[in-house]
């Protein structure tokens, strides 16, 4: 039995995600937790809220309600969706958790033991009626290149050009509209990371079964310098980390956080504490310190592409810095961008479909299918409502949810709700038990893998096949004739479904729930197709599930597509 540890990085407190996000780390994420499980494999699985940062502070400002309680409720409201979602974390933990406060603090004072923490003091924009220093892109003025006047104190939206906040035309605060700012002096924290360029690259290069993506971004970041840059790694901000080192004060820095990206990464670890707070787990140690039971564990993070900088060098750079026997990731699953209907996905417009409104609308297991079968691995991908509409109706109605009805009710019909006996197999039982158990083992092999793509694609070859067998060996033909051989093939068919549902459960979880509880038996992975095909023996009750999944109608992807084009709310 291996020990995996899974983490999905976590997504901002700020507003509700879309499913471009819910495929790109925590949806991707739960499937092989799932099938890890599945395969009899311990398996922690991680995932908390990313708290911090102004983005933060601005919505709860915007909400009219304090920093710290904007942020319980939308947990709260990410919980519950992640729920609805099926996302089966051991723990769903918090940025802002104390236990995260205290290992923050913690690797801080490790790195500055390390000579790897840098005071710097830096001139900054500090806006008199905001009572605040501005983090450049809250910054906002006329585009001294283009002219445009709302270019951020990062870079102009309009001509792309980056820039400096002192670069603005007529600058004033993004927050408050205020042109009082001031230029003041501050000291921060910054992390020496391009001192451990070279063991890093050596880490990286090590990595030699990580997906392209991955390692493509990572060795551009490291290569072209600019990713390596010391960085500061703390901010002007309330709300945050206090900086400390460990319990201690850390002189001149009084009133000062953590930068939100310094924090995050640091949660997977406090979340695993978090876990054992919350009394589901006993010793959160021995998945993550490798002088306490780590070494034999396998870590494997979920993200989208952007993050990636972030886990291949950054939160890396933490780790080894520390001196301390941490556990460092082992395999790093990345993710291009899923778009929607000819453009982008859009939180600030609203555009496309958000998991709150995904689960108003249809079942969860319609979702995760579809992101799934279509996760954007090689490429970026794109949701469209007739690729949806076409591809459920067809995959999860005519093939999957097809094939379960039609045997059950031609069951039910001849023989009563109970797996039929007599008759023997032939020839056409042999060659599908053939052609499963070579279909299984690929398809295991995809998911050991985290081909999702590929492993979709092999899973609903596998519901195929089971329709074409019925199609073919037709029961309600051959029961005109020979009953005893009617009764072989319907039981064969029915021990399909068991099958099925072990198979299915971690794409589409509630479905296979629902298959295992019709033929009265556990959901579970099959040994072999041989051992599973004759599971459920002559006799055995079951009932006809109710109708697995209705198709979408053309007037309900309409009305949706006019729905989700755009503006929320
Ligand atoms: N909140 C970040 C995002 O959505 C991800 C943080 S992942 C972690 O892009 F590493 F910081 F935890
Ligand atoms: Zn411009």
């Amino acid at each position: 039995m291996a020990r995996i540890l899974i983490t999905s990085a976590i997504p901002y407190i700020n507003g509700i995600k879309h499913l471009g996000n819910l495929v790109g780390s925590q949806l991707p994420a739960d499937l092989y937790a799932r099938y890890k499980r599945a395969r009899g494999d311990e398996v922690l699985f991680l995932c908390a809220t990313d708290e911090h940062g102004t983005p933060a502070e601005l919505a709860a400002a915007k909400a009219g309600k304090p920093v710290e309680a904007y942020c319980a409720e939308m947990w709260e409201v990410q919980d519950k969706l992640g729920r609805g979602f099926r996302l089966s974390f051991d723990h769903f933990g918090r940025s802002s958790s104390a236990q995260n406060h205290k290992l923050t603090q913690h690797f801080a004072d490790r790195l500055a033991e390390a000579g790897l923490i840098e005071e710097v003091v830096e001139k900054q924009v500090y806006s008199v009626a905001d009572g605040r220093f501005l983090p450049d892109r809250y910054i906002e003025g006329t585009c001294p290149n283009c002219g445009y006047d709302k270019a951020r104190g990062d870079q102009c939206e309009n001509c792309t050009k980056q820039l400096d906040p002192t670069d603005l035309i007529e600058p004033r605060s993004a927050i408050s509209g205020s042109t009082e700012l001031e230029v003041r002096e501050t000291k921060h924290l910054y992390l020496r990371q391009s001192a451990m360029r070279g063991e890093l690259r050596d880490w990286i290069n090590s990595k030699t079964d990580w997906p392209i993506l991955t390692t493509s971004i990572a060795k551009k970041w490291l290569d072209d310098g600019d990713g390596l840059q010391d960085r500061g790694i703390t901010r002007d901000l309330d709300w945050g980390i206090p900086v400390k080192k460990g319990e201690d004060d850390w002189p001149g820095m009084e009133g000062k956080v953590f930068y939100v990206w310094f924090d995050a990464p640091i949660e997977y670890i406090a979340c695993a504490a978090e876990w054992v707070e919350a009394g589901k787990g006993a010793d959160w140690e021995r998945w993550w310190r490798t002088d306490k039971g780590a070494e034999d564990v396998r870590y494997v993070q979920f993200m989208g592409k952007d993050n990636v900088p972030f886990h291949t060098l950054s939160f890396p750079a933490t780790i080894l810095g520390s001196g301390e026997p941490w556990k460092l990731v082992d395999y790093i699953k990345s993710f291009n961008y899923l778009n929607y209907d000819g453009g982008q996905f859009s939180t600030s417009q609203g555009r496309g479909v958000f998991m709150d409104q995904a689960l108003e609308i249809l079942p969860s297991d319609y979702w995760r299918w579809w992101l799934l079968s279509h996760a954007p691995e090689t490429s970026d991908a794109e949701f469209t409502w007739d690729g949806f509409q076409q591809d459920v109706n067809k995959d999860l109605a005519d093939v999957l949810g097809n094939f379960v009805s039609r045997i059950t009710k031609f069951c039910r019909s001849k023989f009563g709700e109970v797996v039929p006996e007599g008759g023997s197999y032939g020839p056409q039982e042999t060659a599908l038990i053939a052609d499963l158990e070579t279909r299984l083992r690929r398809y295991e092999a995809h998911m050991d893998a985290i081909d999702i793509r590929k492993a979709a694609a092999e899973l609903r070859a596998i519901w195929v096949a089971g329709n074409e067998y019925l199609q073919s060996a037709a029961p309600w033909t051959v029961f005109k004739e020979d009953e005893e051989r009617a009764a072989a093939i319907t039981r064969f068919a029915l021990n399909l479904v068991p099958f099925y549902a072990g198979l299915s459960s971690p794409f589409i979880p509630d479905a296979a729930a629902a298959m295992a509880e019709a033929m009265g038996v556990e959901v579970a992975w099959p040994e072999s197709a041989e051992a599973a095909l004759s599971a459920l023996p002559g006799g055995h009750a079951f009932t006809v599930p109710e109708v697995m999944f209705a198709k979408i109608a053309d007037e309900a992807r309409e009305d949706w597509a006019t729905r989700f084009a755009g503006t929320r709310g």
